[in-house]
């Protein structure tokens, strides 16, 4: 059954007679009073004041990607004093702001206030865990109050508008901007991008705590080739239509998110920024986004280097015309724009088409009532570091850690037990706070070490081998200790003298973020052999993982019988890992990411398509490695507890050709309470597009005492159980389905059921 049919040529002819009939023009219709005060600023507008408003700048001091030669200071500020720029970027803290805000204010014609967007990524001061650690609680309600807390506490500091969430979904552990996401699945990633805006936003775009969001990178940007950031990406629109759009279509309508970002990527060819199939078709036309798309740091410039425009004047007419509405830092619309219009060759109602949308977004923060009422120093020092803030950091960062192997009951420990602690990260207070932590103070995370002590445990510390030597700052690229081995003997005393090991090992929290990709998948430097050294004298071994991405950890897995997964979990990082080693905390995080057994088997996922040779065969003609198992190390949606969930009575309703409900029983087996993440998973068996193997279409984290039994009910409609073609129709198909419900993407009962 085909439940909404549009037919794309039809579609695209249409198109193409408006734009002649509009000599190539755009136009938007004012709605209602904040598009009359849209309207009214827009008529006193000249045109460079409104190519003023297309124009992004960074600030002073920091820099988020390659700085342009034309970034000096003064011409800057003489800009903003003309009114030709509508906004900063990597400006913040209330009297900067303000400072900054009132040469637009009070010097420009029309006064028009900037507005202040900053990478709120994961908290602002006080730091939660990354996002890919966030995303591996299935706690939508954290996450939502995590964001919550990363605007308030940005706001305080003068910002009012932050690039994120970023929901590009990846399978590639290799890419260095996984940590940034919410892992490898839509529907998660999409779950949690809602949740994202709604805490960026909140309930009142005006109030002087909250913050416009933006959904990035528009599209694609996260399947760049081999895992390589700015990278090429090329692949069919099934895949953009299922996998990519739905996170970024589920930031519009579920969250009525203000901004969109585009990509750094090639889409069919042609770079995002100037993908007039995008943003103007998709985006702004399909599903009527409202607010206004920036460009990504200098991607209008870097069509150059692509080969895609012959100039920056080029570069301006194409990314205008494409419908990127502001421009972060290529100077290409600032410089070039006003011309391209009186020459003829942009239609000045493009112009008017973005400044609209622009304005739009300023009137609804409020910035026309008050541009300075994110700058108030007083609410800075009160809301940077509350209290509550910091509660709330602990209590995500807990839920956020993924207990992935727990032999014999290793885990919890007891504070009896006679405890060596091995680790350079164990020790660092900074390394914790991940990446995108521009705003963090440096070295405020509690470290492991620091988490050990306020819970009151003794242990013996050595550090075992540095993990990177010199500088670690922001920009610059980290040196790895793959030499010093120098400290093995003194751990491997301690080890010896041990009655359990916690070795601390893992990624710093700059080896992943932007820029930052990898080759290999290992335990940076000489950590393996440290780990593989310790284990010959004493194999009771705890390994704490701390990384940005999924590790091929496949020797520890085989050998260590404890390991838990602990990311970068921000400030609170310590006390999170302490609390759940001692087992004041249950860990009940599952993995957002699929973990490999081998940098060879990257991009795995589960949600793979169907083959025509599925596996295993008794012979030798189906997918699979001569050698390495096709399997991961650790699947998608898996993670352990402290105790044991008994799913059972596993019953499939068909209500209608559109409604199925399926109901599941969860009993707590084990003798302390949990929380389980249950998940429900489904595959169209026979379609007109080939179907993934399985894709997750539900979820729900209870909490269970023990001999608990909860029973769980989802409900299946056409939004679940269909999918998009490749012309972007949104079929479902009648025939049968198999659904499997479950602690993870592999183990679950199963059953079929058929829409007539
Ligand atoms: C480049 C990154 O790709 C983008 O995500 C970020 O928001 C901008 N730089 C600004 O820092």
């Amino acid at each position: 059954m085909r439940i909404f049919k549009r037919d794309r040529q039809v579609y695209m002819a249409l198109m193409a007679i408006f734009l002649v009939l509009n000599g190539c023009s755009v136009k938007s219709v004012p709605t209602d009073a904040i598009d009359k005060q849209v309207e009214d600023l827009l008529a006193q507008m000249t045109l460079e004041e409104k190519v003023g408003q297309m124009n992004q700048y960074n600030g002073f001091y920091d820099v988020t990607g390659p700085a342009p030669s034309e970034g000096d200071a003064k011409a800057k500020y003489e800009h903003i004093k003309n009114g030709w720029v509508g906004s900063m970027l990597n400006v913040r803290g209330a009297k900067e702001v303000r400072r900054m805000q009132s040469l637009a204010v009070d010097s420009s014609r029309l006064g028009i206030p900037m507005i202040f967007g900053f990478d709120v990524i994961h908290g602002h001061k006080t730091m939660f865990p990354i996002p890919l650690a966030e995303a591996a609680s299935w706690d939508l309600k954290a996450i939502e109050q995590s964001a919550r807390i990363g605007a308030i506490e940005a706001s305080a500091e003068g910002l009012n508008w932050t690039f994120a969430p970023m929901v590009d979904v990846s399978r590639d552990a290799r890419w260095g901007r996984v940590m940034e996401g919410a892992g490898e699945d839509t529907y998660l990633g999409s779950k949690i991008g809602v949740a994202r805006v709604k805490g960026f936003q909140g309930d009142d775009l005006s109030a002087n705590n909250t913050i416009a969001a933006c959904a990035k990178h528009f599209a694609g940007y996260g399947f760049a080739e081999a895992g390589m950031d700015y990278n090429t990406v090329d692949m069919g629109t099934v895949t953009y239509y299922n996998v990519i759009f739905p996170p970024f279509k589920a930031a519009i309508d579920e969250a009525d998110v203000k901004t969109f970002m585009n990509s750094f990527n090639i889409v069919n060819g042609v770079p995002s920024t100037a993908n007039k199939y995008l943003q103007r078709d998709i985006l702004k036309g399909e599903w009527g986004f409202k607010g206004f798309v920036i460009s990504d740091w200098s991607s209008g410039r870097e069509m150059i280097e692509h080969g895609y425009a012959s100039s920056l004047e080029h570069a301006a007419e194409l990314t205008v015309k494409a419908g990127s509405d502001m421009d972060m830092e290529s100077y290409a619309y600032v410089k070039h724009l006003v011309d391209l219009v009186k020459a003829g060759r942009v239609d000045e109602s493009m112009v008017d088409d973005a400044v609209r949308r622009i304005l739009r977004v300023k009137f609804e923060l409020g910035l026309f009532d008050d541009p300075y009422k994110y700058c108030n120093e007083k609410r800075e020092k009160e809301m940077i570091y509350h209290p509550e803030h910091i509660a709330a950091a602990l209590d995500m960062a807990k839920k956020s850690i993924v207990l992935l192997k727990n032999e014999e009951a290793t885990l919890p420990l007891k504070k009896s037990h006679k405890i060596a602690v091995i680790g350079d990260l164990a020790d660092d207070k900074d390394s914790p706070l991940g990446n995108w932590r521009m705003a963090a103070d440096d070295n405020t995370a509690v470290s492991v070490l620091e988490g050990l002590d306020a819970y009151g445990v003794n242990y013996t510390y050595t550090e075992g081998a540095k993990l990177v030597t010199g500088p670690t700052a922001f920009s610059q690229e980290l040196t790895v200790n793959t030499t010093d081995r120098s400290g093995f003997k003194h751990a491997l005393k301690a080890a010896r003298e041990a009655e359990v090991v916690v070795m601390v090992l893992g990624e710093h929290g700059l080896h992943s973020g932007e820029a930052r990709s990898r080759a290999k998948l290992g335990l940076p430097g000489v950590q393996q052999e440290l780990l593989e050294a310790v284990y010959k004298v004493n194999t009771n071994i705890v390994l704490v993982l701390m990384n940005g991405r999924p590790l091929t950890i496949t020797w520890a897995d085989e050998h260590v019988p404890a390991i838990v997964e602990a990311w970068q979990l921000g400030s609170q990082t310590g006390h999170a890992v302490a609390q759940v080693l001692f087992g004041d905390y249950n860990p009940s995080g599952k993995l957002p990411m699929t973990f490999p057994r081998h940098v060879g088997q990257v991009p795995i996922y589960y949600n793979q398509f169907r083959t025509g040779r599925p596996g295993p065969r008794n012979e030798v003609f189906w997918p699979h490695y001569m050698d390495e198992s096709e399997k991961p190390l650790y699947p998608f949606g898996y993670g352990l507890s402290y105790t044991q969930f008994q799913y059972t009575d596993l019953e499939v309703a068909v209500k209608s050709k559109h409604q199925v409900e399926v109901a599941v029983k969860v009993t707590n087996i084990g003798d302390r309470a949990g929380e389980e993440v249950v998940q429900l998973y489904l595959h169209d068996k026979v379609a007109s597009v080939v179907r993934p193997v399985k894709e997750l279409k539900g979820f729900e984290k209870i909490k269970l005492e023990p001999e608990q039994t909860i029973k769980v009910v989802f409900k299946l409609t056409e939004k679940e159980m269909g999918f998009y073609n490749g012309m972007g129709d949104y079929l479902m198909e009648p025939g049968e389905f198999e659904v499997m419900v479950g602690c993870n993407s592999e183990e679950g009962l199963r059953d079929v059921f058929v829409i007539e």
